[in-house]
C-alpha cells in the first residue's frame, strides 16, 4: 500500500458525456434532475495512471490496428495471481470486446440450436437473451432466498439436467443478488458440472468488488477437472470504470475450447481490439491495486451507510447488503406497488432511477436494484429523496 489517499467523495459531472447511465434519463425517459442508480458503471474517474496512459496514447495521433504486446497479457497474469491467487498461463488467454459478446460466442460455438442452457435466476438479464436469441432453451435453476441470503438450489439443478443440457452460466460474484460464492458451494456446483459433462461459463466481471469476510474464488482454480470445462469471462471494466473502452478477458485452459473460441473471434474480425481499451487494462492491472483496495473500502462504506439509513428512516424498504458488487437489492414489497409503477414511483416522485427487479427474473417482483457506486454526498441526496417520497406516499 502507498500512502496516497484517493478522494471518492468528489462529485464528477457526467451529464452530456455520452454516458448511458446519466444521459438516458433525460434523453430517453424525458425526466431531468434524476440521480441515475441503474446500469452498472461508477460515478468515479478511473485511476490517474489509467487516465494518463490513455492520454499519452491519444496524443500520439495515429490509431491504426493495434498489435497486442506481451506486457498486456503479463499484466493479466500478474493481476490474477496477486488479487485472486490464481496461476494462469499465457496460452490460456484470449480477449473480447466485452463479456456479453464472448458469452454469445460461447453459446454459438459450444452448443447447438435447441440445446438446454441453465441459468441461476434472478440473474444479469443478458444471460437470458444470449440463450434465447441464439435459439437455445433456457432452463432456470432459481436461487433460493432463505434467512436473508440467496443460495444455490443444487438439488433442483440436478433434477433439471437431462440429455439435452449442455451448459451452465454462472455469475460469480452474482449480479444482482450480491453473493460471493463460497468454496463449498462452488465445489458442489463443479462436481455436478463434471459429473454431467456440462460446460461452465463463469462470468467473473464483478470479482474485484468483494467486501470484508468474503473472498472471490475463480471457479476454474478449484480443480483441473472443472478447469477443463470452464470458460472464465472477466474484465477490468467494472473494477476501474472503463466499460466504454470495450475490452474484456477470456481464460480457457482447455486448448480445444480455446481454439474454437479464437477461430470464431477471427471469423468475426474481432481479434485486434480497441487500442485505448488495451492501454487502459494494462495500466489498471499494473498500477491499480492500491486504488481498487481503497475503492472497495469506500463502496463498503456506501453499503453500510445506505443499510443504516434504510433501517433508521425507511424501514418499509429492506436493503439487502451484498457480499460483493456495488449493486444492492431493495425489497420494496411492503409498498405494494406492482411493476412498472414501483419503478415509476422512484423515478417520478423521488427522482432516482433504478433497474426494476423483474428484468432479472420473476423472483424479483417488488424489488429494485440500486447501484451505489457513486460519491457519498450523491448517495445521501438520493436516500433523502427516497425518504421524502415514501413519507408522502404513506400519507396519501
Ligand atoms: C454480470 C455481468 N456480466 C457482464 C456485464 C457486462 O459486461 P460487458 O460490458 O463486458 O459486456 C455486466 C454489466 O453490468 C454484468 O453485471
Amino acid at each position: 500500500m502507498t500512502d496516497k489517499k484517493y478522494d471518492f467523495d468528489q462529485i464528477l459531472d457526467r451529464r452530456n458525456t455520452c454516458s448511458l447511465k446519466w444521459d438516458f434519463c433525460q434523453k430517453i425517459l424525458g425526466v431531468s434532475g434524476v440521480i441515475p442508480m441503474w446500469v452498472a458503471d461508477m460515478d468515479f474517474p478511473a485511476p490517474v495512471e489509467v487516465v494518463e496512459a490513455i492520454k499519452k496514447r491519444a496524443e500520439h495521433g495515429a490509431y491504426g490496428y493495434p498489435f497486442i504486446p506481451e506486457s498486456f497479457w503479463n499484466s493479466i497474469i500478474k493481476w490474477m495471481k496477486k488479487r485472486h491467487d490464481w496461476e494462469i498461463k499465457r496460452e490460456w488467454l484470449s480477449r473480447a470486446p466485452g463479456v456479453v459478446p464472448s458469452l454469445n460466442i460461447c453459446i454459438q460455438i459450444y452448443t447447438s440450436p435447441g440445446d438446454k442452457i441453465i441459468v441461476q435466476s434472478p440473474v444479469y438479464y443478458p444471460f437470458f437473451s444470449a440463450v434465447e436469441n441464439n435459439g437455445r432453451q433456457i432452463v432456470k435453476n432459481p436461487l433460493i432466498y432463505k434467512d436473508g441470503r440467496w443460495q444455490m438450489d443444487l438439488a433442483d439443478l440436478e433434477r433439471k439436467i437431462d440429455g439435452r443440457t449442455r451448459m451452465l452460466i454462472l455469475c460469480s460474484p452474482h449480479n444482482p443478488v450480491g453473493r460471493v460464492w463460497g468454496q463449498r458451494e462452488l465445489e458442489a456446483l463443479a462436481e455436478i458440472i463434471v459429473e454431467h459433462d456440462l460446460l461452465l461459463i463463469s462470468d467473473e466481471i464483478h470479482e474485484e468488488h468483494v467486501y470484508q469476510g468474503h473472498k472471490h474464488l475463480p471457479v476454474a482454480a478449484l480443480s483441473s477437472e472443472i478447469a477443463d470445462r470452464t470458460v472464465t469471462l472477466t474484465a477490468a471494466s467494472k473494477a476501474f470504470n472503463v466499460a466504454g473502452l470495450t475490452t474484456s478477458v477470456v481464460i480457457i485452459s482447455n486448448h480445444k475450447l480455446l481454439n474454437l473460441y479464437n477461430t470464431q473471434m477471427e471469423n468475426l474480425g474481432l481479434t485486434t481490439g480497441n487500442i485505448f481499451g488495451l492501454v487502459a487494462l494494462e495500466a489498471a492491472y499494473t498500477y491499480g491495486q492500491d486504488w481498487i483496495e481503497q475503492l472497495v473500502e469506500y463502496l463498503e462504506g456506501n453499503m453500510d451507510f445506505a443499510h443504516k439509513f434504510f433501517e433508521q428512516y425507511l424501514p418499509q424498504i429492506k436493503f439487502l447488503k451484498p457480499e460483493g458488487t456495488y449493486l444492492a437489492l431493495l425489497d420494496c414489497r411492503s409498498l405494494q406497488l406492482p411493476q412498472p409503477e414501483l419503478n415509476e414511483f422512484f423515478l417520478k416522485k423521488a427522482s432516482v432511477y433504478f433497474d426494476q427487479g423483474p428484468i432479472f427474473g420473476d423472483e424479483l417482483e417488488g424489488f429494485e436494484r440500486m447501484n451505489l457506486a457513486c460519491p457519498r454526498p450523491l448517495l445521501t441526496e438520493a436516500l433523502q429523496r427516497i425518504e421524502k417520497a415514501v413519507a408522502q406516499f404513506k400519507t396519501r
